[in-house]
């Protein structure tokens, strides 16, 4: 298994829960780590579903959501992770709560060949890098939303990763997590984001100024250019307070009023509006 059985994940949201199912799906044991117990609890739930989900559409055997679900265990306590031989941090894009834990990472975590990663949509790993001792472990490991379900991973090194951390990372999600693997420089918004995040802003720009309602927006993508689904729906799915965070760093980074983030994302997030994970957005959900 690449060496790497241990697996430690910060953060139990969307993205969190997905990458920790993942690897528990894998075989690993995996810690995973939250704030609190009420939200380790609504972690559990969206994972738990997931696999669920997961056995219900035929891509998992009930054996192997059992062993799955056995290999996870729940922590609020980082200090749990002192004999991880990874780590993967995915909480919410927020430079100094990152800077913090990756801070934490370096000191709790005994192995010295760990790997530090980051599911960071775009706040350069080199600012990660720098908060610890050993830059040369630290990377960005990108998943993408839903984890289970797409198989894109972005590799990102910094200036300072060491080449065999990024190879270890790259067999690990080839290998291990069966993901389709590609590697970006440290750029905002990485390959992905930096082409996605634009045309996201531009649809709620589009809706915004009148141009069109949400639903014509969306149907136009989807059946004009085959996408799976409209950017407006797509947004709801990310999270418009993830989409604010990445399109505020993007913008930071490269000046463009392209990744200028619309008045009308910024109000919904301020409302609370956040899409799928607050049931509404720009769509209404009966289901998280
Ligand atoms: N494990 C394994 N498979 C699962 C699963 C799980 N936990 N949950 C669902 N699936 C499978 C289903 O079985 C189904 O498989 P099938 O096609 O073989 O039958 C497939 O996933 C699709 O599931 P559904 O049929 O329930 O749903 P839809 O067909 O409506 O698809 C969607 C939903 C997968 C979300 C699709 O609309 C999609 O791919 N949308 C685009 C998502 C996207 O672009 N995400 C990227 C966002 S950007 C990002 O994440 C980066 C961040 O940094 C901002």
């Amino acid at each position: 298994m690449n060496g790497i059985e241990r697996v430690g994940v910060v953060g139990c949201g969307l993205m969190g829960s997905g990458i920790a199912e993942m690897c528990a799906r894998a075989g690993l044991d995996v810690i995973v780590r939250e704030i609190d117990a009420a939200a380790s609890e609504r972690g559990r739930d969206r994972l738990v579903t997931s696999l669920d989900r997961a056995v219900a559409s035929g891509k998992l055997t009930e054996h192997d959501r059992d062993a799955a679900e056995a290999g996870l265990t729940f922590t609020t306590d980082l200090a749990d992770f002192a004999d991880r031989q990874l780590v993967v941090e995915a909480i919410a894009e927020d430079e100094g709560l990152k800077t913090d834990v990756f801070s934490m990472l370096d000191k709790v975590v005994e192995d010295d060949d760990a790997i530090l990663a980051s599911n960071t949509s775009s706040i350069p790993i080199m600012k990660l890098g720098i908060a610890t001792q050993r830059p040369e472990q630290v990377l960005g490991i990108h998943f993408f939303n839903p984890v289970p379900v797409l198989e894109l991973v972005e590799l990102v090194p910094s200036l300072m990763t060491a080449e065999e951390t990024t190879d270890r990372a790259d067999v690990f999600a080839t290998e291990v997590l069966h993901k389709r693997v590609i590697r970006s420089t440290d750029r905002a918004g990485f390959v992905v984001n930096a082409l996605l995040i634009p045309y996201l802003l531009s649809s709620i720009r589009m809706l915004e100024s009148g141009f069109a309602t949400a639903q014509d927006i969306d149907t136009g993508m989807v059946e004009g250019c085959s996408h799976p689904m409209g950017p407006l729906r797509l947004t709801d799915l990310i999270g418009l307070d993830t989409t604010l965070a990445v399109a505020d760093s993007l913008y930071a980074e490269f000046k463009e009023p392209l990744y200028a983030p619309p008045p009308l994302l910024s109000r919904m997030v301020e409302a609370g509006l956040l899409g799928r994970k607050t049931r509404r957005g720009f769509y209404e959900y009966q289901q998280r």
